[in-house]
Formats: structure tokens, sequence, C-alpha cells
């Protein structure tokens, strides 16, 4: 299977390289294809005839997206456009990573994929255009929806927070944010999955459970044995280091995955393999002198 990455050297798009390596899959970053310029992407596209095309590339910083609407609709609306475009003049599998931030969290219950989008945020409205664009486009394609993902490659939480508490940082975090927290290995290893299986459609695909980010963060403290006190817990609405408004509850059902594929493993599981292997080796001097 030929395999192009869009996105390579993101949180994900790092994962997805290593697991699918016996593949020799393309990896791509800005620099080798900016995915905005039509005429980069086509001669990527001609050059590789790749059979499936992940596109993970995206514009992500959901509080920038809001101050600089027109970079985020750039990437994530144009640039998708030109990847489903050439995705179907080839013939190629094109899966599409999305987010629970296409939906409002108005729901009590988990999404499913068939529940309607309404987002909030112009981070979310830009990647649900994405969604629209490739299932109007490609013949071939399926549609991934995850949510708040952690792993070793990003400046994500579960990767900051030890090192901020450990230097005495205080630390605000939400209460009434609810998602579920995903391990972007598990993400690579169901793409992967489905790329094989030529499942096409929209799926959604996360660890199992969720929780809010309080709940995340004592979670990662007391599995390190970190003191907790400088966590401070508080209400999104006195979160004033966001801009962008954020569901309140978007944990993912991931029912028609599992039917298809096997149970996604629970976000704890995965968290503390990732805290085992990644963040303890990392902060051992420091969590060892606490
Ligand atoms: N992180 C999450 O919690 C989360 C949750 C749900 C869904 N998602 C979705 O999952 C996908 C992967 O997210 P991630 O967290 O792995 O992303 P990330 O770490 O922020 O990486 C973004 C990637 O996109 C590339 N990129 C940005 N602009 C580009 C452009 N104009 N042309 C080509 N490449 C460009 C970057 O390349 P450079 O490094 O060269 O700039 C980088 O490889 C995204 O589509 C995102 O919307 C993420």
């Amino acid at each position: 299977m030929k395999i192009l990455i869009t996105g390579g050297t993101g949180l994900v798009g790092r994962y997805l390289s290593e697991i699918t390596e016996s593949e020799k899959p393309v990896v791509l970053s800005r620099k080798e294809c900016n995915i905005t310029d039509f005429f980069s992407v086509r001669t990527i596209f001609y050059q590789i005839k790749p059979d499936v095309v992940f596109h993970l590339a995206a514009f992500t910083n959901v509080d920038l997206s809001e101050n600089d609407p027109v970079s985020a609709f750039r990437v994530n609306v144009s640039g998708t456009n030109n990847i489903a475009f050439f995705a179907e003049k080839i013939n190629a599998h094109l899966v599409y990573l999305s987010t629970d931030f296409v939906f409002d969290g108005m729901q009590k219950q988990p999404y499913k994929e068939q529940d309607v989008p309404h987002p909030l945020s112009i981070y979310g409205k830009t990647k649900f255009e994405g969604e629209r664009i490739v299932s109007s486009m490609c013949s071939k394609y399926t549609i991934v929806r995850s949510s708040r993902i952690f792993g070793k490659n990003g400046n994500n939480f579960a990767s900051a927070l030890p090192g901020k508490l450990l230097s005495g940082e205080k630390t605000i975090v939400t209460t009434d944010l609810v998602n579920s927290p995903t391990y972007a290995k598990d993400l690579a290893t169901a793409l992967f999955e489905i790329a094989k299986k030529q499942s096409y459609g929209l799926l959604h695909f996360c660890n199992s459970g969720f929780c809010n980010w309080h709940e995340y963060a004592l979670y990662i403290c007391n599995h390190l044995r970190i003191d907790t006190s400088l966590l401070v817990p508080v209400s999104i609405k006195h979160f004033h280091q966001s801009i962008a408004e954020r569901p309140r509850f978007s944990a993912l059902d991931t029912t028609l995955f599992s039917k298809n594929f096997y149970q996604p493993r629970p976000w704890q599981k995965a968290l503390e393999e990732y805290l085992e292997h990644e963040v303890l080796k990392r902060n051992t001097n420091m969590i060892m002198k606490q």
C-alpha cells in the first residue's frame, strides 16, 4: 500500500509515520508541500500516486483561529479542498482527521456519527467545512473524528503539566469542559487499520470514557505522585486564557468503530502507558527529588 501523510511532523503524524513504517510512507511537512499551494499538491500527488492519503495537516491552534480566521480557513478549507481534489483525481482513499469541536456540546450523552454538527469556534467551523468538502468530492473517503489528543510530540497538556507543577507553577484547569482523551499512538493504529480494511464513511475514534480537564490533571498527578496543591480548578466562565468558545460536552461515541474493528481501550490505561513510557523518562529526576 503506497501511503502519503500530510501533517507528518505533527503530533499524530509522527506516530502514524512510525506505525505505517513497513509501508515506507511518504511523510510531508509544510516544507515539502504547503497544502494551500494547488500546484505543489498536484506535483506531489502525481509523482507519488498514493493508494491512501492520510490528511492530518491543519491549522490546529483553536484560539489563534479566532484572531486569524483567514489563515485557519486557508489551511483547513482551501488546503483540504486541494487534497480532496487530487485524491479523487488519482483514485486514492482519503482519510481525513477531524474533531469533536464540530459539535456544540449541548448533548448529555456521547456524540454518535449521525448527530448533527454545529461548531462554535472558527477552528470547528473550518474543520467541519473540510468534512463537507471531503465527503462531497471524494468517492473513497473516511472522515475520522477524534478528541483531546496526547502524545510525545506535541506541546500538549499531558506532556507539559508535570514539568510546570514540579517547577512550582500554579496551573488553572477547567471543571466543565468534558471530552475523551485520546492517545495519538492508539489513534494512529486505528487510522492504519481503517486504511487496511478500506473502511469508508464517517467514524468516531477516541479512547473510551470521558472526563473534564481537572479530573484529567488529577489523574496525571496521582499517577506520577505529584503534589496537586498548585492545580486550581475553575469554571470555563473564569478561564480567561480561552478565547474560542468550546463545546461543554463533546465525548464521542465509538460504538460504530468497535463493531467494525475493536473496542478502544479506556483513556486511563492509554494515559498510564504514555506517562510511564514518555513523561516519567523525561522527568524522573525531578519526580524522585520530591
Ligand atoms: N490535537 C488534538 O487534540 C486534535 C483533536 C482532534 C482532531 N485533531 C486533528 O488531527 C489532525 C492532526 O492534529 P495534530 O495535533 O497532530 O496537529 P499538529 O501537531 O498541530 O501538527 C499540524 C501539522 O500540520 C502541518 N501543517 C500546518 N499547516 C500546513 C500547511 N499549510 N501545509 C502543509 N502542512 C501544514 C504542520 O506542518 P509543519 O510542522 O511543517 O508546520 C504539522 O505537521 C489535525 O487535522 C487536527 O485538526 C487534533
